[in-house]
């Protein structure tokens, strides 16, 4: 018999509550096809491993957008189209270079991508004609507010966005002052398409919500990247990064294997593991994997990959539980010189893609998202005055 946690309630006695809404399909959709048993992830059409092995971010960005791919001139005018909105409002710019340095990155930026709206001519207007040039401008703008933040937080000179470039290059230009070589930009733009798109994920779920109030896309997008900061979420790579760094204090002493058996003794979660939909290895930490054993050992720390590891066997063995797309992604970004507390912004740089699509989804056959609940308290209570109480 199942019971509700909060109240010990027998829920077989009453309508069935699917407790995170487990299983509950709430919309059609074609940005992305999710087979959880096989460890399929299809986005509008084409499988991931297609698009890791031969897509750029932005052709991704349009697929999903357009549910087909550009072809060679619809792609050069949406790469112009991002260039000439990487720019910031001046506004924006002083908050950014302005706010406390030790201020949560995830914070700043969804702070950052609010006021966006003020500044949009439109004011974010729900208009479907308006949505497309909404999703370039604020995917444009998100890497620069990341990279715009962190140079300050530094104490370093924010570097102005490149004329030209993908958004992997400009990304890892403005965070760093150095062009970076090919083969960082394109693990950035790898990284970029992985985390892209996934379903109704809950930050999706959120953006789907508030659009579906005909609230602008400013809104949906500011309430995603707060449904996405948390740790069951988007949250996990940090908390991966900073495991795998507590273990590197312990010198000799560090036991990656002790560490998972001790968490899970103690009943609790360990970041980058398990999944609502994947009950298999998730196909974005494959490529993941890869890249993080051969980044690990390029940059002299293969005990971060070697620990990874024994985590992985470890949850394997004792719970059967495979690693999301957040594990590995901690120790790709890791050793391409990113700080761990902006892991989670580089997963908004990217899901932006799959928001701003499901956004125009939602838009383009809305109804109010509004489920019900199931009232567990107390009906027609007498009233007794405050003295008696
Ligand atoms: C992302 O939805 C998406 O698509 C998300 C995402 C995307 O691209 O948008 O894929 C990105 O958010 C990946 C997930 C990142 N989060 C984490 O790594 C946090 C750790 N993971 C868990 O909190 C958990 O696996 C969730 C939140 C991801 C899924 O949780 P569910 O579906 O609610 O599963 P559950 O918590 O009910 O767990 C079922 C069982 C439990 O064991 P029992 O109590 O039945 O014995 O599995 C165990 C859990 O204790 N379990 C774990 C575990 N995850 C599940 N045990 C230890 N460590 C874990 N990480």
């Amino acid at each position: 018999m199942s019971k509700d946690i909060h109240t010990g309630f027998d829920e077989t006695q009453y309508p069935h509550i699917n407790r995170g809404l487990d299983g509950i399909v709430a919309f059609s959709t074609t940005k992305s096809f999710i087979d959880g048993q096989k460890g399929e992830l299809i986005y509008a059409g084409y499988n991931i491993d297609t698009l890791a092995e031969n897509a750029t971010f932005e052709e991704v960005c349009f697929l999903l957008w357009n549910d087909r791919l550009p072809n060679a001139k619809e792609l050069e005018t949406l790469k112009a189209d991002l260039i000439r909105e990487r720019n910031l409002p001046e506004v924006v710019l002083n908050y950014l270079t302005g706010t406390d340095k030790d201020a949560e990155p995830m914070a700043v930026l969804q702070s950052a991508v609010s006021m966006l709206a003020d500044f949009d001519p439109t004011k974010g207007a729900y208009d479907s004609n308006l949505f497309m040039s909404q999703a370039i401008s604020l995917t444009a703008k998100i890497p620069v507010i990341i990279a715009a933040f962190d140079r300050y937080r530094n104490g370093k000179e924010i570097v102005a966005p490149l004329s030209d470039g993908s958004t992997a290059k400009n990304f890892l230009y403005m965070l760093n002052g150095v062009e970076p070589g090919s083969q960082a930009e394109k693990t950035m733009d790898l990284c970029l398409i992985l985390h892209a798109e996934h379903g109704m994920n809950a930050s999706t779920f959120t953006a789907r919500t508030i659009c579906a109030t005909m609230s602008d896309m400013y809104s949906s997008i500011t309430g995603a990247i707060g449904a996405l900061k948390g740790p069951l979420h988007g949250g996990a790579n940090t908390a991966v990064m900073n495991t795998l760094l507590e273990l590197e204090t312990q010198g000799e002493d560090a036991d990656a294997v002790a560490f998972t058996k001790d968490k899970l003794a103690k009943k609790e979660k360990i970041m980058g593991f398990g999944h609502r939909v994947y009950k298999v290895f998730d196909p974005r930490g494959r490529h993941l994997q890869k890249m993080s054993k051969g980044l690990s050992e390029e940059t002299g720390h293969e005990e971060f990959y070697e620990w990874s590891m024994d985590m992985l066997n470890t949850m394997k063995s004792e719970k059967n539980i495979d690693p999301n797309v957040d594990f590995f992604s901690a120790t790709v970004y890791y050793s391409i010189g990113i700080q761990p507390d902006l892991y989670t912004c580089i997963f908004t740089m990217s899901r932006i893609s799959g928001w701003t699509g499901h956004y125009m989804e939602q838009a383009a056959n809305n109804r109010l998202i509004r489920p019900r609940a199931l009232y567990v308290g107390e009906k027609n209570l007498d009233w007794v005055p405050v003295e008696q109480r």
